[in-house]
């Protein structure tokens, strides 16, 4: 190649629906989790919080359910997504602690998968926008999760477990996350996620 220019052809709009029926099934299963954690959780400043961010959650899977009509498409099955791996590799933490060094690394990958999707010169205007609106709110779920997760652990003099857990769970977390990286590879031909957008499959 004599140039920068990406040598790979643009996603298909099949495999696009298929990626974003893998966010909506991330951001379905993310509100799940989200719904138990507030039924163990009894403190009423944290029931507020919990109310607006699973309401977030339903509607960014909403929103995906939407951009993949616009596609001319229906979801598609996900039996090995995102939330059902890392449930597998974790168990589900049954301590309100470990749930929420969980959420925080969960909310932390989807801000920064979505950042890097939006930065891919693979993606198209109306996808960029969506991923943008999203972006937002997962700042806001990353920052509510962390400070709350500081308190309970104070109130819990479990500090040392939730600095322990949150390495272990972004350890595991990362391994899980380059699996499906590979996978996207072999559906696309790319990752959203590669730093410079560019195919690493292409040839040289
Ligand atoms: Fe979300
Ligand atoms: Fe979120």
């Amino acid at each position: 190649m004599s140039n920068q220019a990406p040598t790979q052809a643009k996603p298909t709009t099949e495999a696009l629906i298929k990626l974003f029926s893998y966010y909506r099934d991330a951001e379905m299963r993310g509100a799940t989790l989200l719904i138990k954690m507030m039924q163990r959780d009894k403190n009423p400043q944290t029931q507020v919080l919990f109310s607006r961010h699973i309401a977030d959650e339903t509607r960014h899977a909403w929103l995906w359910t939407q951009r993949i009509r616009q596609l001319g498409g229906f979801p598609v099955e996900v039996p090995d997504g995102y939330q059902r791996r890392l449930g597998k590799a974790l168990g589900i933490p049954m301590d309100v602690v470990d749930l929420f060094a969980l959420t925080v690394i969960v909310e932390e990958r989807a801000a920064r998968r979505y950042r890097e999707h939006a930065a891919s010169p693979y993606c198209d205007a109306e996808t960029r926008a969506l991923l943008d609106e999203l972006t937002n709110d997962e700042k806001w779920h990353i920052s509510w999760m962390d400070d709350w997760l500081t308190k309970h652990a104070i109130e819990r003099g479990a500090e040392e477990r939730a600095r322990t857990q949150l390495a272990r769970y972004r350890r595991i977390e990362s391994e899980i996350f380059e699996e499906f990286k590979d996978e996207e590879r072999r559906w696309l031909g790319f990752s959203f996620s590669d730093a410079d957008g560019s195919p690493v499959l292409a040839a040289g």
